[in-house]
């Protein structure tokens, strides 16, 4: 019975056919040229230009910013700020996986703030950035309700988290599920459990309140019942329109109450290498659990039924173990490499990458309190 605030500061469009109507979201916004961020896969596919298309249409301004890549770069938010007060862009749309929502948000923070993009990790912008609509193309980062953009420093080695503030969270997420059809079978895996990640963490760290536990529970149900089902069949509307709400639901949960261990670890890490972030969450994720679960196995519990784990007659404890194996059956069901060391993580990097993750912020809201030597263990059992 603790009290809380909460807050999803963006308005959600949500459904098929949603983002037809994006010239209708930018002008609920009052802009008039949008600078497009995203990426050259999604260009190939077409899907810029459908967009582009439709604002022009609407007699809208458009510039295509494609210069994203997984990890957007400190360097790459550099080039579309470049690009964006070259053009003086009022509305930004982030098209695209969490890179190319993070690299908007990014850019908008930027033009409305200046100075250095580091100088906002861990602090928030003090002016509101240009207005933003993201509309996702995966179902996993949830960056399109989240308060922070993720940005990596190549020349440090650190991926910084960017901003925290409810401020950088876009004016509008429209999210159709028609457009996550085209992810393939690999990153709807990676991210789809990146998602379940966040909705775990959110659920069972120390900070979680009652509506973040209706969303972190509802998101794991989600995505224990689709993700086999989108991996297996892409073009398996239902399950693309729940795995896009189950990201939306976790995305909305740890944008308010934080995450945990697994990413307090994968935070530094994707800094020492350039594994996918979702694949790097879900190898560590059974066995923060495995470490996490005795400091409160009734919430475990609850992930282990949310799964779809028939855990009647079991005691919380029994109940909560059996979620770790619900994990790991999902994992191997949709083929996620079986450990660190095969997604390019460096096994004399980890006590770097532990002690670095010991000052993240979600250390102290982990369910059970970790020492460096803990984190080391769990990364050494995930190689
Ligand atoms: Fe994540």
């Amino acid at each position: 019975m603790k009290n809380f605030s909460w807050q999803l500061p963006s308005k959600i469009y949500f459904g098929n056919g949603e983002s037809k109507k994006v010239a209708d979201r930018v002008n609920e916004l009052g802009g008039s040229k949008v600078l497009l961020v995203t990426d050259r896969g999604l260009e190939q596919i077409g899907l810029p230009d459908q967009i582009k298309t439709m604002l022009l249409d609407a007699s809208i301004e458009v510039e295509v910013f494609n210069e994203v890549k997984p990890d957007p770069t400190v360097e790459v938010v550099e080039s579309g700020v470049k690009k964006a007060k070259d053009f003086g862009c009022d509305t930004l749309i982030g098209l695209g996986g969490g890179s190319s929502i993070d690299t908007a948000k990014a850019i908008g923070m930027m033009i409305t703030n200046g100075g250095e993009v580091s100088d906002y990790w861990g602090n928030p912008p003090k002016n509101k950035p240009l207005p933003m609509i993201a509309i996702p193309t995966t179902a996993g980062t949830g960056s399109e309700v989240t308060f922070v953009t993720v940005i990596k420093d190549t020349k440090k080695k650190v991926k910084m988290g960017v901003g925290y503030s409810p401020q950088m969270a876009p004016d509008i997420a429209l999210c159709d599920p028609e457009l996550t059809v085209s992810a393939p079978s690999h990153i709807t895996a990676f991210t789809g459990l990146d998602a379940l990640t966040h909705a775990v963490e959110a659920y069972t760290n120390t900070k979680h309140d009652p509506v973040s536990d209706i969303f972190a529970l509802k998101s794991i149900e989600l995505i224990g019942k689709y993700l086999r089902l989108a991996v297996a069949n892409g073009d398996n509307m239902e399950a693309r329109y729940y795995m896009l709400l189950g990201n939306l639901l976790a995305g909305a949960s740890f944008a308010n109450k934080l995450l945990g261990i697994v990413h307090a670890i994968t935070s530094p890490m994707g800094g020492y290498c350039d594994a996918p972030h979702g694949a790097v969450n879900a190898i560590l994720l059974p066995h923060a659990m495995k470490f996490n679960y005795i400091g409160n196995p009734e919430k475990f519990a609850d992930v282990a039924e949310a799964m779809g784990e028939n855990v009647v007659g079991m005691t919380d404890l029994e109940a909560a173990q059996q979620s770790i194996i619900a994990v790991q059956q999902l994992s191997r069901d949709v083929n996620l490499p079986s450990g660190l060391s095969k997604v390019g993580v460096k096994e004399e990097d980890i006590e770097d990458i532990c002690n670095a993750a010991m000052s993240n912020v979600n250390i102290a809201i982990n369910p059970r309190k970790p020492g460096v030597e803990d984190l080391i263990a769990i990364c050494k059992a995930a190689m």
